[in-house]
C-alpha cells in the first residue's frame, strides 16, 4: 500500500525511513520527490523471487519510463534486474549509468536511424521489433556491421484491460504491434526476419496496457500468447524461444485501489504459463516480465510546501502548493485520483475539506479535488503518496518550472539522486542575441 513507506513521530511528523520530512525539506527544498530505497529494493526482488520456473528460464526486466534516471538503473542492475527501454534518451541514461547493454530490451513503435544505430554499436541485447519498416531499417543498419542483433516481435493479442482509454494498448485498433489474429503476415516477417543472417529471432513480445488490477486479464493475455504459439508451431512448424508478456502490474494510489497480491499474481501467472506449455506439449527457453510501476509507484511521495489557503465565494476552498501539473499530470491527463496528507500535521483528524492545486497557470492545475485533509497552515508540508511512477518521467518546465530534485532514502541515511534544475537549466539550450 502506499501508506507503507512512511511512519509517523511523537510530534505527529512524516518520516521515512526515520528521517523527518521538515529535515528533508531543510535540505532539499521542495517540491521535493522523496523514494523509499528499501521499498524500491523490496519490489525488486518481490518480483525477481517470484517470478520463476522449473521449467523455463525467467527474467524481469524494469520498465525504465515509469521512472527514468541514473539511480534507478544501478539500482534495477543490482537486484538483478534487466531493463526495458524506449527511446535513445533512455538508452543513454542506462548506459551513463554502466548498466550491462546485453540485459537491454529496445521497445517502440517509431525508432530512429540514430537511435536504432546507437543500440547496435553499443551491442543492446535486444531490439523488439514494432513493424516492418524497422526490419529494414536494422537490416540496412547491420549490412556494415559484424553484429549478429538479437530481435523480437511486438504482437497485439487482442486483449482488452479495464484501465484508462489512453493507457491501453492492446485493443485492435492500437498503435503497437501485429495482430495475433493475421499469423500469415507474422510468418512472413519472421521469414525475412530469418533470410538475414545478421538477425537472430528469439520470439514474441506483448503488453495489454497499463495499471490493471485485475489478475485475470495477465492470465488470459498468457494463455492468448501461447495459444499464437501453438499456432505458429502446428500450422507453420515454427518454434519460439522467447515470450515476453509486458508489465502492466496495477497499483494503488487510492483509498479505493485494491492491493494486487504480486507474489500469489505471479506465482499464478507462471503455474498459467508452464499448465498451458505442458497441456499443448510446448516449451520455451525463457519468458519474461516488464513491471514499471508496480516497482516504483509506491515507493515514493512528492513533498510540497502549502503557500496559499483560499476560501471562493463560491464556497470552494484551496490548499496550493508550490508544485503541480508540471510535476504531476496525471490528475489532469488520467483523473488519477490520489491520496495525500499535511505531513506535519499527521495527528490531526482530516475534517477539512480542500483542493489542492497547483501553482501553474491553468485552471486545470488541480492535483486532489474536493479533499478531506487535515487542517493546515502557510508554511505546512503536503505529501501526496504513490508518486513515484509516471511523475518525475513525465515532468515538464511549463511556464519555465524547476523539474524538482530527487532523493533516496534508506536506513536513516538520505541522498540525493537528481539535483533541482536551475534557472540557468532553462536557458542552457537557448542562443542568446539570436534577435
Ligand atoms: N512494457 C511496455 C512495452 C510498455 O509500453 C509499458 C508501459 C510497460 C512495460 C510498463 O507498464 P507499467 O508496469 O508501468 O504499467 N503514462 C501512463 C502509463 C503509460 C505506460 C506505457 N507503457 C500513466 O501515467 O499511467
Amino acid at each position: 500500500m502506499y501508506k507503507d513507506l512512511m511512519t509517523i513521530n511523537k510530534l505527529g511528523i512524516m518520516e521515512i525511513e526515520g528521517i523527518s520530512v521538515k529535515e528533508l525539506e531543510k535540505q532539499y527544498q521542495t517540491p521535493l520527490f522523496v523514494y523509499n530505497q528499501n521499498i524500491l529494493e523490496n519490489k525488486m526482488k518481490l518480483f525477481k523471487d517470484n517470478f520463476t520456473s522449473r521449467f523455463f528460464k525467467t527474467e524481469v526486466l524494469y520498465a525504465s519510463k515509469a521512472f527514468c534516471c541514473q539511480a534507478i538503473y544501478n539500482l534495477a542492475e543490482k537486484m538483478g534486474l534487466g531493463v526495458d527501454v524506449v527511446t535513445g534518451g533512455e538508452i543513454h541514461t542506462a548506459l551513463s549509468a554502466g548498466f550491462n547493454p546485453e540485459n537491454m530490451y529496445f521497445h517502440g513503435n517509431n525508432k530512429s536511424t540514430e537511435e536504432l544505430v546507437i543500440a547496435i554499436n553499443r551491442k543492446i541485447g535486444c531490439i523488439v521489433v514494432d513493424n516492418d519498416c524497422e526490419i529494414k531499417l536494422i537490416s540496412e543498419i547491420l549490412k556494415d556491421t559484424n553484429v549478429r542483433q538479437k530481435i523480437m516481435i511486438r504482437v497485439n493479442p487482442g486483449i482488452e484491460a479495464h484501465t484508462h482509454e489512453y493507457i491501453k494498448t492492446a485493443r485492435l485498433e492500437s498503435k503497437f504491434g501485429y495482430s495475433t489474429y493475421n499469423p500469415d503476415k507474422i510468418i512472413e516477417l519472421i521469414n525475412s526476419i530469418e533470410s538475414n543472417p545478421y538477425l537472430d529471432f528469439k520470439g514474441f513480445h506483448c503488453h495489454i496496457g497499463s495499471q490493471i488490477q485485475d489478475p485475470q486479464a495477465f492470465y488470459n493475455t498468457a494463455k492468448e500468447m501461447i495459444n499464437f504459439l501453438k499456432i505458429l508451431k502446428n500450422k507453420y512448424n515454427r518454434k519460439t524461444d522467447w515470450l515476453n508478456i509486458g508489465g502492466g502490474f496495477g497499483v494503488t494510489i487510492n483509498e479505493e485501489d485494491e492491493a494486487m497480491d504480486y507474489k500469489l499474481l505471479l506465482k499464478t501467472l507462471v503455474k498459467v504459463i508452464e499448465d498451458a506449455l505442458i497441456a499443448n506439449k510446448m516449451s520455451l527457453e525463457k519468458v519474461i516480465i516488464e513491471p514499471g510501476r508496480s516497482i516504483v509507484s509506491e515507493a515514493a511521495i512528492t513533498l510540497y510546501r502549502i503557500g496559499g489557503i483560499k476560501e471562493t465565494h463560491a464556497g470552494k476552498n484551496y490548499l496550493f502548493v508550490d508544485g503541480g501539473m508540471t510535476d504531476n499530470l496525471r490528475p489532469a491527463l488520467y483523473q488519477a485520483k490520489y491520496e495525500a496528507d499535511i505531513a506535519t500535521k499527521m495527528n490531526l483528524p482530516k475534517n477539512d475539506k480542500r483542493t489542492i492545486a497547483g501553482k501553474l497557470c491553468e485552471s486545470g492545475d488541480i492535483l486532489i479535488r474536493d479533499y478531506q485533509i487535515q487542517k493546515a497552515e502557510i508554511g505546512d508540508l503536503l505529501a501526496i503518496y504513490s508518486t513515484g511512477a509516471y511523475c518525475y518521467s513525465m515532468a515538464s518546465n511549463y511556464n519555465r518550472t524547476l523539474r524538482p530534485a530527487v532523493v533516496f532514502v534508506k536506513n536513516g541515511k538520505h541522498k540525493l539522486v537528481i539535483k533541482r534544475e536551475s534557472y540557468e537549466d532553462l536557458i542552457k539550450n537557448e542562443l542568446k542575441g539570436v534577435l
